[in-house]
């Protein structure tokens, strides 16, 4: 498949690039900047393209049959930026995926967007713009796999999670294996149409995919 990958140079979409380097998928990496694009293409980018989530990426998207959302704002942007990347961003890439007849999108969201309301108050505008952008993919029509990881730490990967549609109190996990549990899904019988938290556990992530 060939996978568009916005928030390719971040930390998940670099360890994602590397994963997808030994995969049967070939990776488009969005970039902001053109000089990130020599870096990413040796970690694994089939192709790199200009572009970025503030601007319309139809042209950057064309052929690909795949859309993987790894991007955000940050932790040191306002809520502004929150929205402006998180919500608006991932809200124009989802209809422009649409329009296009991409066949799978699959949104990095975060452990506690479903209910917004709920998460600690410094959290909420971020909670809430992902929470946004899950519910304008589920409404799109667009087949979509919605992977909401709990706190991200950059500890070597295991291969192994925990998944479950809603977790029990808080988790984390490393960000190596969420690039695997966004490679497995690319592959996976059971994610599609579906909604799911995961933190590091015990089951490797294709066996917890397949429980799903
Ligand atoms: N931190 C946590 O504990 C946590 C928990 C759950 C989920 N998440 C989510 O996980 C996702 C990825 O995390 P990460 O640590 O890999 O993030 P990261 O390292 O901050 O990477 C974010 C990427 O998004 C890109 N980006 C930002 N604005 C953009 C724009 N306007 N157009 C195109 N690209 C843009 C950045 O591009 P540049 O490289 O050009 O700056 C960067 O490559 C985020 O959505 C985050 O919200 C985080």
């Amino acid at each position: 498949m060939h996978v568009f990958i916005a928030g390719a140079n971040g930390q998940i979409g670099q360890l994602l690039l590397r994963a997808m380097a030994d995969s049967d998928h070939e990776a488009r990496a969005l970039i902001r900047h053109p000089e990130q694009g020599p870096d990413l293409q040796q970690l694994g980018a089939t192709e790199t393209v200009l572009g970025d989530l503030e601007h319309d990426c139809s042209e950057a998207m064309k052929g690909c049959d795949a859309v993987i959302f790894a991007a955000g704002s940050g932790p040191h942007t306002g809520p502004d930026k929150t929205i402006d990347v998180d919500h608006n961003g991932a809200v124009q890439l989802i209809d422009t995926a649409r329009a296009m007849g991409i066949k799978h999108f699959i949104m990095v969201s975060s452990m506690g967007a479903g209910a917004p309301e709920s998460g600690p108050e410094k959290l909420r505008s971020y909670l809430r713009a992902k929470h946004g952008a899950d519910e304008h993919l589920k409404r799109s029509g667009l087949t979509y796999t919605i992977v909401r990881p709990g706190r991200l730490t950059n500890d070597e990967g295991t291969g192994k999670v925990a998944v479950s549609e809603k977790l029990e109190g808080v988790g984390k996990i490393p960000r190596a294996d969420v690039a695997s549990v966004l490679l497995a899904v690319l592959d996976s019988a059971t994610t599609a149409n579906r909604v799911f938290e995961v933190v590091s556990g015990p089951t490797p992530v294709g066996e917890s995919l397949a429980q799903l």
